[in-house]
């Protein structure tokens, strides 16, 4: 679709690549980006290591410029999970709070938020928003009519993983506000996927990867956090920042942006992520991807005589389409052995799925022989 811009991924042409949704993938010159800032730490390490506090705090600014917000709200992570561990972990929660969230999270933030309960003594309630989703009220209404006294918080993903969706979150983010409940909301698809602005949106805290959408190398990720908030936030990991000898401005960077010695190279491409996507108008990529994508789930539904998880409008560059299958992890395996075709199959509760992503390096052609391949070994 984008021959320009997919000659500039590294990615094995013998492959079918149609999970960019769950790992990412690199293009050459954030890649380059990449190993440039590795090599100019191995000139003088000692001196590197200073340096980057400066660095660092000029790659928070260009991040906060793409997703508006402060440059000192947001912190680097290596993973939306360390981020929102760091903040489960941070907030006084009592028993018989409730954390409101849907049956569509991530597993293991499903898992982390179990963990605090159990700890806690508090209720994480899971709300089905039942498929189709076709309005954007039912999901607002289902969620809100599940408010109680004991709601503390509001978790949420922005575009959820296992149905490939896009939540609806800002009525709910601004309800939450007018509660008084934390909203905490997990957006690690969204950046450089669908546009985010923090301050519109007016989150309590809001995590995204950049690793996935944006094409950052492995492990580049932030954490956003409300100024009201930020005192109460801990860090995962206690190292010089906690305590400091010479504290900055702000506890929430010294608590989080130095976690002994970590290689922060990847934090240090966001200028030439930045500058990737703009050159490359990743605008019009993106809707670009996203009409290859209603048009591959409509074909896949077509073929497999399946109804549509949701309406369009809830979609991005990613869907998940249902599937009878006797065994999905032999299923994942075959397309990937047998058709050379790179697609995540799971269980999401008690159905089975797999997720189509489409990126700047897919076209046409690769759907037509994901349809012969599911031709194959469905239809038969
Ligand atoms: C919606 C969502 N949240 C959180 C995560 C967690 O990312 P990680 O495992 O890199 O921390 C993912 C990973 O794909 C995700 O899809």
């Amino acid at each position: 679709m984008f021959s320009k811009i997919k000659s500039q991924f590294m990615l094995d042409p013998k492959i079918i690549h149609l999970n960019h949704g769950s790992f990412g993938a690199t293009p050459k010159p954030i890649f380059n980006s990449l190993v440039n800032w590795q090599k100019k730490l191995e000139l003088n390490p000692s001196k590197h290591i200073y340096d980057t506090f400066d660095l660092l705090k000029e790659s928070r600014s260009a991040l906060a410029n793409y997703i508006n917000c402060d440059k000192d709200d947001i912190a680097f992570m290596p993973n939306p999970s360390t981020a929102l561990n760091t903040i489960i972990k941070s907030l006084d929660i009592n028993p018989g709070d409730e954390i409101l969230s849907s049956n569509h999270e991530y597993e293991t933030l499903d898992r982390t938020w179990k963990y605090i309960s159990k700890k806690t003594g508090s209720k994480y309630i899971q709300v089905p928003v039942s498929l189709p989703l076709e309005s954007e009220n039912d999901f607002i209404e289902s969620l809100l009519k599940q408010i109680t006294s004991k709601t503390k918080i509001i978790f949420l993903s922005q575009i959820t993983s296992s149905t490939g969706l896009i939540f609806p979150i800002e009525k709910i983010c601004q309800i939450a506000k007018e509660k008084n409940i934390l909203s905490i909301i997990d957006g690690a698809h969204v950046p450089g996927h669908i546009n985010l602005d923090i301050k519109k949106l007016n989150p309590d805290v809001y995590t995204g990867a950049c690793h996935k959408w944006m094409c950052s190398p492995k492990g580049t990720a932030f954490l956003y956090v409300d100024k009201k908030i930020q005192d109460i936030i801990e860090p995962l990991v206690i190292s010089w920042g906690y305590d400091s000898d010479m504290p900055s401005h702000s506890q929430f960077l010294d608590y989080l942006q130095w976690q002994g010695t970590d290689d922060v190279s990847s934090y240090l491409t966001i200028h030439d992520t930045i500058d990737f996507l703009k050159k490359n108008n990743w605008g019009n990529v993106s809707k670009q991807c996203k009409k290859l994508n209603i048009w591959a789930r409509n074909e896949i539904n077509k073929l497999l005589k399946i109804e549509p998880i949701s309406d369009d409008r809830f979609l991005g560059q990613m869907s998940s389409i249902p599937i009878k299958s006797n065994n999905i992890l032999e299923d994942q395996i075959e397309f990937y052995s047998k058709y050379k075709i790179q697609i995540p199959f799971f269980k999401w509760h008690d159905k089975e799925f797999f997720r189509i992503s489409i990126q700047a390096y897919n076209s046409k052609e690769d759907i037509f022989k994901l349809l012969e391949a599911l031709d194959k070994k469905y239809n038969n």
